[in-house]
């Protein structure tokens, strides 16, 4: 066994959420629609057609959720700013109210000792960009997403000390344009690589304008990052997994913090007629815009295998978490995904791996030298409300040491590390899979078909955190 490091005394356990997952009030205190809440209305998108009209209502119940933090003794809490609840039309006027909400939780959050980390975009563009330029295929977004982030900086300036900028530009991109399980539902890839370039800069342009506003703080991205592993030691098995690293990992994070896309990747979409286009000006503003940390979150890897250039191209994802969908994908000539027979799954097959969070973890601090903040991490499950009104999850709560075990694991290893966000606090809206796959510490009762009355109750998970943070990760 290796000697283990104690956790930094500053490290925040923390947890995370989403807007679109937990607020509801979708069209309530001058919030103007986004795109998720049409996509959720056309019929087969999402399970049992579930939107997040009401969701938790934490909008509502957020003095209630913010006692629950305190009473966990909870450091940090991720949450995300929905931007048409600040500008209802994406840019132009502002929605003071929708400000005053975000503003009235830092404070409630503050009042408690505890840290607001702010996610400035979880996939909710106001449907009026979306309607006006096709919203992240036009550059117009990079000025439009720049005005939203320094509105909302100069707001909360001095409130905020750690910022994210885009979550899981790699999933938001993917799936919305390419696998078409998200809004707006294309599958194009030469949209997708437009759309995800302007992404990139709109990230870096929010950065760079964080620096020259002054802001006190920390900014980054979250990235959805599954290390891929090779099947086994053949070399173009190892091969494979080198390609499906560079193609859905570095293809991001190398952008994030160099500025640069990595050679062997957008050499193969040149060659498929898919590269973006990088006009004058793009590489500096991407330099410009590395960030002060790496996000992570962390559900899973990935193990690969050689794909011939004739084999199985992307398939049904099982990445929407749907149960049963796991079926052989990848990219023709570059790899494709294996199952990994040392591994167990979730009930929606997902592989669960702590080794595999200290893997990621180790590579991301070597190849870029940056402090990580795992922004999420999760076990979605099944949870049952039993007769005495408690949950018993003590697969959640072996699935949360054993990751956390892992970070420390790897702060011995010497990785500089932030913090810890569990996915979720509360239990919340899954985009696609209804409110039956939970993640949170307080279940909420509440499922599809109806909003009961939408009670919190704390599971054994609660208590483990609890103890947890109270003992700075020394009882793992
Ligand atoms: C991450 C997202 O991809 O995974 C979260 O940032 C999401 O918003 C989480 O809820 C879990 O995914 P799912 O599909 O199980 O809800």
């Amino acid at each position: 066994h290796k000697r283990l490091s104690p956790f930094p005394a500053d490290f925040l356990w923390g947890s995370a959420s989403a807007a679109y997952q937990v607020e509801g009030a979708w069209d309530q205190g001058g919030k103007g629609p986004s795109v998720w809440d049409n996509f959720v209305r056309i019929p087969g998108k999402t399970f049992k057609e579930t939107t997040g009209d009401v969701a938790v209502d934490h909008y509502h119940k957020y003095k209630e959720d913010v006692a629950l933090m305190a009473e966990q003794g909870l450091k940090a809490y991720r949450f995300s700013i929905a931007w048409s609840r600040i500008l209802p039309e994406g840019s132009g006027a502002v929605n003071e109210e929708g400000l005053r909400f975000y503003e009235n939780l830092i404070d409630e959050l503050l009042a408690h000792q505890i840290e607001p980390v702010v996610t400035l975009y979880h996939w909710d563009i106001p449907q009026a960009l979306q309607d006006q330029y096709g919203g992240w295929e036009s550059r117009q977004v990079i000025a439009d997403f720049t005005n939203y982030a320094t509105l909302v900086f100069n707001r909360f300036k001095g409130k905020v000390k750690h910022w994210v900028t885009l979550n899981e530009q790699n999933v938001f991109i993917s799936h919305g344009y390419m696998l078409a399980t998200h809004p707006p539902g294309v599958s194009d890839p030469k949209r997708m690589y437009a759309a995800n370039h302007h992404a990139n800069l709109a990230n870096a342009s929010a950065i760079k304008a964080f620096r020259e506003l002054g802001v006190p703080g920390k900014i980054g991205p979250s990235f959805a990052y599954g290390p891929n592993y090779a099947i086994d030691s053949k070399p173009e098995n190892v091969l494979a997994a080198l390609n499906a690293e560079e193609y859905n990992a570095n293809f991001w994070m190398d952008v994030y913090m160099w500025g640069e896309y990595p050679k062997a990747v957008f050499t193969w979409l040149e060659e498929q007629g898919w590269a973006p286009d990088i006009l004058p000006g793009d590489t500096e503003l991407l330099k410009q815009g590395a960030p002060d940390f790496m996000g992570l979150n962390y559900y899973q890897t990935a193990t690969n295998a050689f794909n011939p250039i004739d084999g199985v191209g992307l398939g049904k994802m099982n990445t929407t978490g749907e149960k049963g969908t796991t079926e052989e994908q990848g990219i023709p000539g570059l790899f494709k995904n294996a199952a990994n027979p040392y591994l167990e799954k979730t009930n929606w097959d997902w592989e669960i791996d702590p080794t595999g969070l200290r893997i990621g973890l180790r590579r991301i601090a070597s190849r870029y030298r940056v402090p990580v903040f795992i922004t999420e991490n999760g076990l979605g499950e099944y949870d049952k409300l039993t007769a005495e009104s408690e949950i018993h999850d003590d697969y959640r709560i072996d699935y949360l040491r054993r990751h956390a075990l892992a970070i420390q694991e790897a702060i011995s290893d010497g990785v500089e590390m932030i913090g810890y966000c569990t996915w979720s606090f509360t239990d919340l809206l899954s985009w696609l899979n209804g409110y039956q796959k939970r993640y949170g510490f307080v279940f909420v009762d509440r499922d599809e078909a109806d909003e009961k009355d939408l009670k919190r109750y704390k599971k054994d998970s609660f208590y483990w955190y609890k103890k947890t943070i109270a003992a700075n990760g020394a009882n793992l």
